[in-house]
């Protein structure tokens, strides 16, 4: 079983190291988080599985690392100056500002719905302004002078570092339609809705892969991304599919460039909430591109001898929401081998911050000394935790609880038969072996 409350994900990820609300000793900052030892760890090992099915396992996928902060003229083509927008509202009674489409979904949770349709916050009956439209794209300035002309803009998606770069791209690889590039990046916006965790943030990691096509072949393609990503959910994030589906967008949900989104939501503890969204952009990024900068975005296509402007599958992801959903999904409660309760993030192996725990069962030097001959061998290949802390039992409840899918114990007998016991952590399952197989007995279990 999943988590099934936000609340236990967010005390356990805060107590084991893997996210911390930002900035704590000055009270923290709204919808912003760091990550700590274990979830920088979970967030790098996302990242690159999603980077290995995308691009590495692929011929027909490049990435890129495009700037953030650019020529904000980007951002005029792509529609965000004028379009990123949310319909935000003050209320005159608690003086704070809410967006309008949050308040009807429900979404604050200070904020009731009344019988007669008005809402009531704890400061009273709540009177909203009209609702204004509000960018959500962060400002800067560049340069040594502040006015109009060094605005700036932090990027509030990572697609448009790549329609910048594909007549590079193309001109540097020379690849054939179809083909996408890829790129994870940090992305910024404006959120004023509390972001249930890292769920929603001000600052979150994306991975977006635009797949450049031929017109009318588009929809066909559409339908592949979409399967190819929910197979990745489940195959690499190990995501149960009950708790996956695939849900189109209405035409008024459609982004200014979409001309059909699929998202694919997971069902959090709150409900039903996008994880991903896969678009078919037509080709409506390289002409607004082409059209701003004078730069004919074009492929030429021999086949029909005409070149033509691609059209383009999107899907973006978002990393910092697979990290929350890859710890709900994760986390069980289950009888340990007393009989005890124990909580288990039962992550695959391949995403699991720490493969392997070497643990002595004491602090006798002996010990110590066969255990750090062990930790030198593993390391090289996995990341590797070496604990001497507690009794055994508290240490395994430890690595259990942090994901760990292996722990290598060096107990009294490794002194005689220079061997150790590797126990996994799903079934507890117990079995010995040398200290020179050790590396190879690792490798087995994890199957990498
Ligand atoms: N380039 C298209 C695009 O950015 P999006 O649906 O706005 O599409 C894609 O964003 C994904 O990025 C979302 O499905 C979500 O996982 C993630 N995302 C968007 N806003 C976010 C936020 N404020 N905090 C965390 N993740 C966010």
């Amino acid at each position: 079983m999943p988590a099934t409350d936000l609340d236990t994900i967010v005390s356990l990820a805060k107590r084991r190291g893997f996210v911390y609300p930002s900035a704590e000793i000055y009270g923290g900052f709204a919808n912003t988080y760091d990550y700590g030892p274990l979830g920088v760890e979970l967030k790098r090992n996302i990242r690159s599985e999603w980077w290995k099915a995308m691009v590495q396992e692929r011929d027909d996928v490049v990435g890129v690392d495009a700037a953030l902060i650019s020529n904000p003229r980007v951002w005029v083509a792509s529609g965000h100056v004028a379009n990123f927008t949310d319909p935000l509202v003050d209320c005159r009674t608690c003086k704070l500002r809410f967006r309008m489409d949050h308040i009807e979904e429900g979404q604050y949770e200070e904020i009731q719905r009344q019988e007669d349709g008005s809402y009531r916050c704890p400061r009273g009956k709540c009177d909203f302004t009209e609702p204004r439209e509000f960018n959500m794209m962060f400002k800067t300035q560049v340069g040594p002078v502040a006015n109009e002309e060094s605005v700036a803009f932090l990027p509030p998606e990572t697609a448009q570092g790549i329609f910048i770069n594909f007549e590079n791209v193309l001109n540097s690889t020379r690849k054939k339609l179809p083909f996408g590039i890829a790129q994870t990046r940090v992305s910024f916006r404006n959120e004023i809705t509390p972001g249930k965790f890292i769920f929603r943030t001000l600052e979150f990691e994306q991975m977006e892969m635009e797949y450049f096509c031929l017109p009318g072949t588009d929809r066909e393609l559409h339908r592949y991304w979409i399967d190819e990503r929910m197979r990745w959910y489940i195959d690499r994030v190990g995501i149960s599919p009950e708790r996956l589906r695939e849900r189109e967008h209405t035409a008024d949900e459609l982004s200014h460039y979409s001309a059909g989104t699929s998202d694919i939501e997971y069902l959090f503890p709150w409900g039903w909430g996008e994880l991903e969204g896969v678009a078919n952009r037509t080709d409506f990024d390289l002409k607004a591109h082409a059209a701003e900068s004078g730069h004919e975005l074009t492929y030429y296509d021999e086949d029909s001898g005409q070149h033509v402007v691609p059209y383009v599958i999107e899907p973006a992801a978002g990393l910092t929401r697979t990290v929350a959903v890859a710890m709900l999904e994760a986390y069980t409660e289950e009888p340990d081998e007393k009989g005890d309760n124990r909580i288990v993030l039962k992550f695959k192996p391949a995403i699991a911050p720490i493969k392997v725990a070497v643990l002595p069962l004491s602090k006798k030097p002996d010990l110590q000394g066969a255990s750090k001959r062990v930790s030198d061998l593993l390391r090289p290949h996995y990341m590797t935790q070496y604990d001497e802390t507690q009794s055994i039992g508290r240490r395994y409840r430890r690595q259990d609880e942090i994901g760990t899918p292996l722990c290598v114990t060096i107990d009294f007998e490794t002194l005689e038969d220079d061997a150790v016991t590797i126990r996994e952590r799903d079934t507890q399952e117990q079995i010995r072996v040398p200290i020179a197989n050790v590396v190879d007995a690792v490798r087995d279990k994890l199957g990498f």
